[in-house]
């Protein structure tokens, strides 16, 4: 029975620590001479009962985008999701999207890098 009990608490620290994650968005294929192409902070403050979205768009006909870096800047895991909607590694674009958690906001560091 003791270690019943041991085997739940181990797994619900395991289940916290799942929950209390960034939630980045890495798609990388970098190469040593592509260079940083664009970066923004995208930060939006929590509405009470409510998810926010916001999309980011960068495009630039000269460029072929091999890395993109969504990075979560909350650890504790209440930041929000992001995603690619179109373009992307490969492309000269990209839309990249990220929605909030229910009443929280989100704060992320995006990267681009490309030749
Ligand atoms: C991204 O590129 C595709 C194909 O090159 C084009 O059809 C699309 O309109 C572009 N989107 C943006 C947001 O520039």
């Amino acid at each position: 029975m003791r270690s019943m009990q041991m085997l739940l608490f181990l797994l619900l620290i395991c289940v916290g620590l799942i929950a209390a994650q960034s939630n980045d968005l890495v798609d990388c294929k970098k190469h040593d001479s592509d260079v940083l192409l664009h970066t923004k902070k995208l930060e939006r403050s929590y509405q009470l009962l409510r998810t926010q979205e916001s999309n980011v768009v960068y495009s630039n006909p000269n460029a072929i985008i091999t890395c993109i870096e969504v990075l979560d800047q909350r650890t504790d895991g209440t930041g929000g999701h992001p995603s690619i909607q179109s373009g992307g590694v490969g492309h000269n674009n990209v839309t990249i999207n990220v929605r909030s958690q229910f009443s929280r906001g989100f704060e992320f560091v995006i990267n681009i890098y490309g030749h």
